[in-house]
C-alpha cells in the first residue's frame, strides 16, 4: 500500500551514509532491515478529493421524525431549514461506502482518558479517544484524505469553505461557511475564528489542547477578520500551503467565542487559570460545531451526547447529519476498550497496544464475532525522546542540566541508540510479524518514508560502552554505573528520569525495557509514570530528561503537524523548547533540520518535498534526533452493526480513526438498530444547565 501512495520517489537516490567518523564501532551504521511484510488487510479504494464533499443548496432538508414532532411542532427548535446554512456541507453519496443513511443509535466508545473540563481552546482535554474531535470543527479537515491519492492531496473545506491566494502568495483569503450556527443557536462568523486566533494562539497565556502557537501557522504570520464570513492570512513565505494542514484537527477548531470571551481575562477579572476553568466537566451542554454535544457526565463512570440540531452537514438527500442520534464514552482504561470492543460490549477501537493483538484476533476470527478488525499500515511507533534545552527550560537542578549536556553529545546518543536492543524490545510487546526495527525518525507505514535514507546503528553493546567511554563517562565506583565527571554534579551516578504516559500498558512495558537496557549500559534510568493529562503537564513544561512518547502525525503523515517535526518556533518541538524568556539553543544539525523543515512548508513540488523529506530523515537519524524504539501496524476495531466505515482506514495517519471514518456519516441499518440510547428522543439543553432539553 505505500508504494502506492509513495510521492515520486527518485530512483536509486541514495544518500550515502558517512562511516568514516564512526567506524570505531564493531558494527556499523546501516539501514534498518526489511521489516516482515505485514499486509494490509484492508484495501483503500483511492478516490479524489473533490468526490468527497461540496457546499450547495438542496431543495428540502429532512431530520429524525422525533426531532420534528417534540422540537419543532411545539416551537422549541426552529424548522431544519432554518437552523442549516443556506449551503450547507454536503456529503456526496458516491463517496459513502453504503450510501445515505438512515436515523437512529448510538455508538458506544470506551476511553482511558478523564476530561478536565469543556476549555478545549485553553488546552483541556476532555479525555481522548475521539471526544474532542466529535465537538470539534476546525477550518479545514485532512482525516479523510488518507483516501486521497497523495499527488492530489490538499486539505478538504469545512468551516473554510473555500479560500484564494494572492497573486504573490503572501495573502490567503478563507471565505467562511455563511449562516451556521454553534449547537445553542448563536451564530458562527469570524469573531470565533479571531477570538481563538488573538486570545488563544497568540495570547502566551492560554495554550490550546494540541499546543497551537503562533509559529505552528509560519513565523510572523497574521490573520484578521476582513468581514462576519471572511479572514485574511499573511504569510512571509509565499504559497506556504502546508498551512492549510494547521488549520484542521487539532490545532485551529475555534470554541463558541459568545461562551468563552466573557470569561477571558482579557475581558473579565478572571485570572487565566479561572478561564481556563471556568467550563468544569459537570458544565453540560457546552456549545459546539461538532455532530454531538455533551449532556450528560459522572465521573468515572460516562459521558453522554447528543445530536447538535443546529449541525451544518447534510446527505445528498437533504438529511441533516449525523445519523447516529447518540454518542457514549465509558470512562473505563485504553486496554478495557479493546477487550470491550472485540467483546461487542463496546462498538469501536484502535487495536494500538500490542499485548492485546493475539486475545482480539483470536476473538475477532470467530464468524459470529460481533466486531470487524482489520489492520493497517504500520504507524503506530514510539520513540525515546531526551531534553535537548541546555539554557534553562524547565529549570532544571544540577543533575538534570547535566544529563541534558550529555543528551546533546552526539557519541552519547549514539551509545543510547545502539545498546537497545529493539528486537527484544518488539517481542516483550508481543510475538510474530507486528513489530519492526525502528531506528526513529518516520514512520515506515508513511509514503515519505525511505528506508535507504534511513541510518541505523545496530545493538551493539560493547560499542556503546566505548562511546558511553567516549563521551566522558566512567563506572568510577564499580557500582556498574557509570558516574559524571568529577566536577559535574558531584561525580555522582549518571541517573536519569525519563517520563512515562501511565495509562497505557504499551508505554509502561517499553519503557520498563528501556530501563533494564541501560542499566546493561551503565546508566540508571529512573520512571516518572504519570497519567496522560499531567504526563502532558510535566513534558509541555520541559520536566523531564527523557521521555517516551508514541509518535505523533509528523512522523506518519509528515504533512500534518510538520512544524513538529523541528524546533522551528520556541514551543513546536516536543523535546526542545525555549525557556520562558529565551531562544532554542539549537545544536548545528538541529539548525539544517529547522531549514529543511521551513522550505519544505513553502515548497510546492512534489519531488523536491520527497527529497527534502529525505535528507530530513537522513539528518535525523545519523544524528538521533529521536530513538526509535519500536514500530507496528494498528487494527481498527468497529462493531459489525455500523455502515459506511469506509475500508482500509488507517486508526492513524492524518488523525485517529474517530476523525478519518467520518463519523457524522456513519449509520446503522434500521435491522440492526440495538437499544443503546441512553437519551432517546432527547436534544441538548441550554448551555451550563444540567441534562438534555427535554
Ligand atoms: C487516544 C487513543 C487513540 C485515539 C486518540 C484520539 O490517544 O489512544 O487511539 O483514540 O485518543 O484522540
Amino acid at each position: 500500500m505505500r508504494s502506492i501512495r509513495r510521492i515520486g520517489i527518485a530512483a536509486g537516490l541514495m544518500l550515502g551514509v558517512s562511516v568514516h567518523a564512526l567506524n570505531a564501532f564493531a558494527s556499523e551504521p546501516t539501514v534498518p532491515p526489511e521489516p516482515a511484510t505485514f499486509p494490509a488487510e484492508g484495501k483503500i479504494k483511492f478516490v479524489a478529493r473533490d468526490s468527497i464533499l461540496e457546499f450547495k443548496a438542496l431543495p428540502d432538508y429532512h431530520e429524525p421524525d422525533w426531532v420534528t414532532e417534540k422540537f419543532v411542532k411545539t416551537g422549541k427548535l426552529p424548522p431544519v431549514k432554518d437552523r442549516l446554512p443556506k449551503e450547507p456541507l454536503v456529503f456526496k453519496t458516491g463517496n459513502m461506502p453504503d450510501g445515505v443513511g438512515v436515523y437512529g443509535d448510538t455508538m458506544r466508545h470506551v476511553i482511558g482518558g478523564r476530561p478536565e473540563g469543556w476549555n478545549y481552546g485553553a488546552g483541556q482535554t476532555q479525555g481522548w479517544g475521539g471526544i474532542d474531535i466529535g465537538l470539534s470543527e476546525c477550518l479545514t479537515r485532512t482525516a479523510p484524505l488518507f483516501q486521497v491519492e497523495a499527488k492530489d492531496t490538499e486539505p478538504l473545506p469545512n468551516l473554510a469553505r473555500s479560500w484564494d491566494w494572492s497573486s504573490d502568495g503572501h495573502k490567503l483569503t478563507m471565505h467562511l461557511i455563511e449562516g451556521a450556527k454553534w449547537s445553542d443557536g448563536a451564530p458562527f462568523n469570524a469573531d470565533d475564528v479571531m477570538f481563538y486566533w488573538d486570545d488563544e494562539v497568540v495570547d502566551p497565556n492560554v495554550s490550546p489542547l494540541n499546543g497551537a502557537t503562533p509559529e505552528t501557522f509560519g513565523v510572523g504570520t497574521t490573520l484578521k477578520k476582513v468581514d462576519d464570513y471572511t479572514v485574511e492570512w499573511t504569510f512571509k513565505e509565499a504559497f506556504p500551503r502546508q498551512y492549510l494542514y494547521a488549520m484542521a484537527y487539532g490545532t485551529f477548531c475555534p470554541g463558541p467565542s459568545h461562551i468563552l470571551k466573557p470569561q477571558h481575562p482579557k475581558y473579565s477579572k478572571n485570572t487565566y487559570d479561572q478561564f481556563k476553568n471556568a467550563f468544569p466537566p459537570e458544565y453540560m451542554n457546552m456549545p459546539v460545531m461538532g455532530a454531538w454535544v455533551p449532556v450528560e457526565y459522572r465521573p468515572d463512570d460516562i459521558i453522554v451526547m447528543r445530536r447538535n440540531p443546529y449541525y451544518w452537514k447534510v446527505d445528498e438527500k437533504g438529511n441533516q447529519l449525523p445519523y447516529l442520534n447518540e454518542l457514549q464514552y465509558k470512562l473505563s482504561t485504553w486496554a478495557d476498550r479493546d477487550v470491550q470492543a472485540v467483546a461487542g460490549s463496546g462498538d469501536f477501537s484502535n487495536l494500538e497496544q500490542p499485548e492485546n493483538f493475539v486475545a482480539s484476533l483470536k476473538r475477532a476470527a470467530d464468524p459470529k464475532a460481533p466486531a470487524r478488525l482489520a489492520f493497517g499500515p504500520r504507524l503506530i511507533g514510539y520513540n525515546l525522546r531526551l531534553n535537548f534545552s541546555a539554557n534553562g527550560w524547565g529549570n532544571p537542578d544540577e543533575r538534570s542540566q547535566a544529563v541534558r549536556e550529555l543528551n546533546r553529545n552526539e557519541d552519547f546518543r549514539k551509545a543510547v541508540t545502539m545498546a537497545l536492543d529493539r528486537k527484544a524490545l518488539g517481542d516483550s510487546l508481543v510475538k510474530g510479524p507486528f513489530t519492526a526495527i525502528y531506528p526513529g525518525g518516520f514512520s515506515s507505514g508513511t509514503s515519505f518514508y525511505d528506508r535507504k535514507s534511513t541510518v541505523y546503528y545496530p545493538f551493539d553493546l560493547a560499542g556503546a560502552k566505548a562511546l558511553l567511554a567516549k563521551a566522558g563517562l566512567k563506572d568510577t565506583d564499580g557500582d556498574g554505573i557509570v558516574n559524571f565527571r568529577a566536577g559535574t554534579a558531584g561525580g555522582k551516578d549518571v541517573e536519569i528520569v525519563m517520563l512515562v504516559n501511565n495509562d497505557y500498558t504499551t508505554d509502561k512495558s517499553l519503557a520498563e525495557g528501556v530501563v533494564a537496557q541501560m542499566e546493561k549500559l551503565g546508566l540508571r534510568v529512573v520512571l516518572n509514570g504519570l497519567n496522560g493529562t499531567q504526563r502532558d503537564a510535566s513534558q509541555y513544561s520541559g520536566r523531564f530528561d527523557w521521555l517516551i512518547r508514541r509518535n505523533d502525525q509528523e512522523l506518519t503523515s509528515v504533512v500534518q503537524n510538520t512544524e513538529q517535526l523541528a524546533p522551528v518556533g520556541p514551543k513546536t518541538s516536543w523535546n526542545h523548547r525555549a525557556p520562558e524568556s529565551g531562544e532554542v539553543d539549537l545544536m548545528p544539525f538541529e539548525k539544517d533540520l529547522v531549514d529543511i523543515v521551513n522550505k519544505f512548508v513553502s515548497t510546492q513540488d512534489n519531488d523536491q518535498r520527497a527529497e527534502l523529506m529525505r535528507k530530513f530523515q537522513k539528518i535525523s537519524t545519523e544524528n538521533v534526533y529521536n530513538v526509535g524504539l519500536t514500530e507496528y501496524p494498528g487494527a481498527l476495531i468497529v462493531n459489525k452493526r455500523f455502515s459506511n466505515i469506509p475500508q482500509g482506514t488507517p486508526i492513524f495517519m492524518f488523525n485517529w480513526a474517530e476523525d478519518s471514518i467520518i463519523r457524522e456519516r456513519v449509520f446503522v441499518n434500521a435491522d440492526k438498530q440495538a437499544k443503546y440510547e441512553l437519551f432517546p428522543q432527547e436534544l441538548p439543553g441550554k448551555p451550563g444547565k444540567k441534562g438534555p432539553m427535554d
